[in-house]
């Protein structure tokens, strides 16, 4: 990269009074310039609490709509637009109320890999850091979970409720195959093998450890262990590897590459913060319940 594009972004973020947030599955290069880059719920909660006026948003479109429902006050300006997730676009909001129409009574717990119009109709969200938490804070005995059928059977396992899935999912982490995993194991018998929630069931099924992104920068710095098998998005080995460099780390497949995570370049960083655009915004009609969603979602005590 060209340190003056590096020092143009910086002198930009300081003339506009911006933060850049960057998701954990960004390229180096965005990652290495980032205020703070982090999990889903991490960047929410940091757009919610910065002072600054304006969000750079290095994610992809659900993440920069939660920050402008979380901000109103604040700009969120989502460098590349057509930065999606394939996951939210498996549901409509639409959909959804006919689902749970067919479930009369039942909390919908949604992740936040969803549309704002999606959360608008959705009783509370989760991300893949608070998902069980947030599940097992209802009282009801039975719940709708959407998008995501992965992270949802996945926290069925530490709970009680009877589950309603939506048959969503994430491509990229579906691209991960259970035999790969295993053979990749049996070469590797000292490495742990870590995966996020969103891989299928039969790969959780072989993981020591299943969390969030950012879950695992912690595990791996913690854990005894030198060598690690990782079942998320490629984007991630960047910050394990410059936070644990005396460990060892193996992507299980050159499969997890999501493209929509790197299509936003530093070019692209600079070409936002010139033209103050693309911005993102929800309209109150949908900001509203959508944020009654998330907020709900935050008041879940951590621990
Ligand atoms: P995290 O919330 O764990 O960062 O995951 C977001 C995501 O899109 C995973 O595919
Ligand atoms: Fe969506 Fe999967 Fe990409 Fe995450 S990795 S943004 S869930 S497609």
């Amino acid at each position: 990269m060209s340190d003056s594009i590096q020092q143009e972004i910086r002198r930009l973020l300081d003339a506009r009074n911006a933060i850049l947030l960057a998701h954990n599955y960004m390229r180096d290069e965005v990652q290495e310039i980032a205020d703070i880059t982090g999990d889903s719920l991490a960047l929410s909660q940091e757009a919610a609490r910065t002072s600054k006026d304006v969000i750079i948003f290095c994610g992809v479109h659900f993440m920069a709509e939660s920050a402008a429902i979380l901000a109103p006050e604040k700009t969120v300006i989502l460098p590349r637009l057509d930065a999606g997730c394939p996951m939210a676009d498996m549901i409509t909001a639409d959909e959804l109320v006919r689902f749970r129409s067919e479930k009369p009574g039942m909390p919908v717990v949604t992740y936040v890999n969803s549309s704002a119009e999606v959360k608008a109709v959705s009783d509370i969200c989760c991300t893949s850091a608070n998902a069980i938490k947030v599940v097992n804070s209802l009282p009801d005995s039975e719940v709708i979970f959407t998008p995501d059928r992965n992270l949802g059977q996945y926290v069925s396992r530490f709970s009680n409720k009877k589950f309603h899935f939506w048959d969503g999912y994430c491509p990229t982490h579906e691209r991960l195959k259970p035999d790969v995993v295993t053979s990749l194991k049996s070469c590797n018998p000292d490495a742990l093998f870590i995966c996020h929630p969103e891989c299928n069931p039969a790969v959780v099924a072989l993981a020591d450890h299943v969390c969030s992104t950012s879950g695992m920068y912690d595990y791996c710095k913690k854990s005894g262990v030198k060598r690690f098998i990782i079942g998320t998005e490629a984007g991630i080995l960047y910050r394990l590897q410059k936070e644990s460099p005396d460990k060892e780390f193996i992507l299980a497949s050159p499969a997890l590459i999501c493209p929509n995570m790197k299509l936003t370049s530093l070019e692209d960083v600079l070409s936002a913060l010139e033209t103050m655009s693309p911005v993102v915004t929800v309209s109150d009609r949908i900001r509203i319940p959508a944020k009654r969603a998330l907020d709900r979602m935050i008041a879940v005590p951590r621990d």
